[in-house]
C-alpha cells in the first residue's frame, strides 16, 4: 500500500468506527508496533538519504495525523466504557405540557377573541400613577385598602415613578386608552400580585383577566351580553347549566359597580368584578365622558380554573407538584 491508500483507508476506518474498541483495533493496525504505518517508518532505514528526506517528514505527518484522529474521536467515548447496545429498545423522552393556568388564559382569550377583542398584555412592575391614581384612587384613599399592594423600595419624585407590583389588570385600561382611540374592545390576561396571607383561596400572586369595552353606546346590556358569552363557552365542557348573577358593588373607577358570581352546587361563587367605566378615568386618559362610556370587567383566572377543574385549594397552582400538574396533560 502507498501512502495515500493508507490514509483513505485509515480514515475510512475511523469515521466508521461505533465504539471504542474499534478505535483500538484501528490504533494498533495502523500505529501498533507491527501496524501499517510504523512499517512504512521501519523501511525507512532501506532508503537512501535522498529518497529518506522525502518520504520521511511525510510518514511522520500522516502517523501523527491518523493519530489525532483516533484520539479525538476516542474522546467521544470517554466516560462510559459500555458498548453501544443498538438493540436495546428506545428511552421514552417525557414532554412537558401547559400550565392549567396558561390553558385557562388561552382559552379565555381565543374566545373573546372570537367575540372581537384584541388581547393586550402590560407591565407587572407598575407606577403607582396606573395602577391607582388613573383610577380614581388618589394616593390617601381608603379604597387603596382593598389592594394590599408590594411597594417597590425607593421613592420616586411623583406617582409616576413609585413603582409597585401591579394589584390587578386594571392598570392595562389606562395604558391603552392613553394610546388608542374608542371604539374598541380589549382584553388583558396577566399576571397580579397581593401582599396577602396566603390560604387556599388566596395567594400572593394569581391571574386575573381584564376587559374593556369603549364606544358611543356601550352599555351594562352589552356587557351582560358579552359575559354570558364568554361564561357559556368557558364552561361548555361543565354538563350544567352555568348561571350567572349580578349583585352591586363598588370600585373607584366604575360607576356603577357590580360583581359577577356564578352557581356552583346550590352556592354563589364570586369571579369577576366589573362595571361601567369612571368618568374620571376618561379624563385621566383624556377622553370626553360625554362622548364616550363603556364597561370594564376583571375576571379571577385562578377561580376560573379552580371551578372547571374542581381544584379545592389554588396554591396547588403554584406547587410545582408534577403529581398535581400531570392530571392536565391532554386538557
Ligand atoms: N380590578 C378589580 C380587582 O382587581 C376588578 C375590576 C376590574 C372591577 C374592572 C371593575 C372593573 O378587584
Amino acid at each position: 500500500m502507498n501512502l495515500e491508500e493508507i490514509k483513505k483507508s485509515a480514515i475510512e476506518a475511523i469515521e466508521s468506527a461505533t465504539i471504542k474498541e474499534a478505535l483500538n483495533e484501528i490504533k494498533t493496525h495502523y500505529l501498533g508496533r507491527n501496524g501499517l504505518l510504523t512499517g512504512e517508518l521501519k523501511s525507512l532505514k532501506e532508503m537512501t538519504m535522498e529518497m529518506r528526506r522525502d518520504a520521511g517528514p511525510k510518514i511522520q505527518e500522516l502517523y501523527a495525523e491518523i493519530e489525532k484522529k483516533i484520539e479525538a474521536k476516542l474522546q467521544l467515548f470517554s466516560g462510559s466504557s459500555r458498548k453501544t447496545d443498538y438493540t436495546a429498545p428506545g428511552k421514552k423522552f417525557q414532554y412537558g405540557h401547559i400550565h392549567p393556568l396558561s390553558q385557562v388564559m388561552e382559552d379565555s382569550a381565543k374566545i373573546f377573541r372570537g367575540l372581537n377583542f384584541s388581547v393586550i398584555s402590560g407591565p407587572e412592575l407598575e407606577a403607582e400613577y396606573y395602577n391607582f391614581d388613573a383610577l380614581n384612587i388618589p394616593a390617601n384613599h381608603p379604597a387603596r385598602e382593598m389592594w394590599d399592594t408590594f411597594w417597590i423600595k425607593g421613592e420616586g419624585k411623583n406617582s409616576k415613578s413609585n413603582y409597585l407590583l401591579r394589584t390587578h389588570t386594571s392598570p392595562v385600561q389606562v395604558r391603552y386608552m392613553e394610546k388608542n382611540s374608542a371604539p374598541f374592545q380589549i382584553v388583558v390576561p396577566g399576571r397580579v400580585f397581593r401582599y396577602e396571607a396566603v390560604d387556599m383561596s388566596h395567594e400572593v400572586n394569581f391571574y386575573q383577566l381584564e376587559g374593556l369595552m369603549v364606544g358611543e353606546n356601550v352599555t351594562l346590556a352589552n356587557f351582560k351580553y358579552v359575559v354570558e358569552q364568554f361564561l357559556k363557552e368557558f364552561f361548555a365542557t361543565m354538563d350544567k347549566k352555568i348561571e350567572f348573577r349580578f349583585r352591586p358593588s363598588y370600585f373607584p373607577f366604575v360607576e356603577p359597580g357590580v360583581e359577577v358570581d356564578i352557581k356552583l352546587k346550590g352556592k354563589w361563587l364570586e369571579i369577576m368584578g366589573a362595571g361601567m367605566v369612571h368618568r374620571r378615568v376618561f379624563e385621566a386618559v383624556h377622553y370626553n365622558p360625554d362622548e364616550v362610556q363603556g364597561f370594564a370587567f376583571g375576571v379571577g383566572v385562578d377561580r376560573l380554573a379552580m371551578i372547571k377543574y374542581g381544584v379545592p385549594d389554588i396554591r396547588l397552582f403554584y406547587s410545582g407538584d408534577l403529581r398535581f400538574l400531570k392530571q392536565f396533560k391532554s386538557s
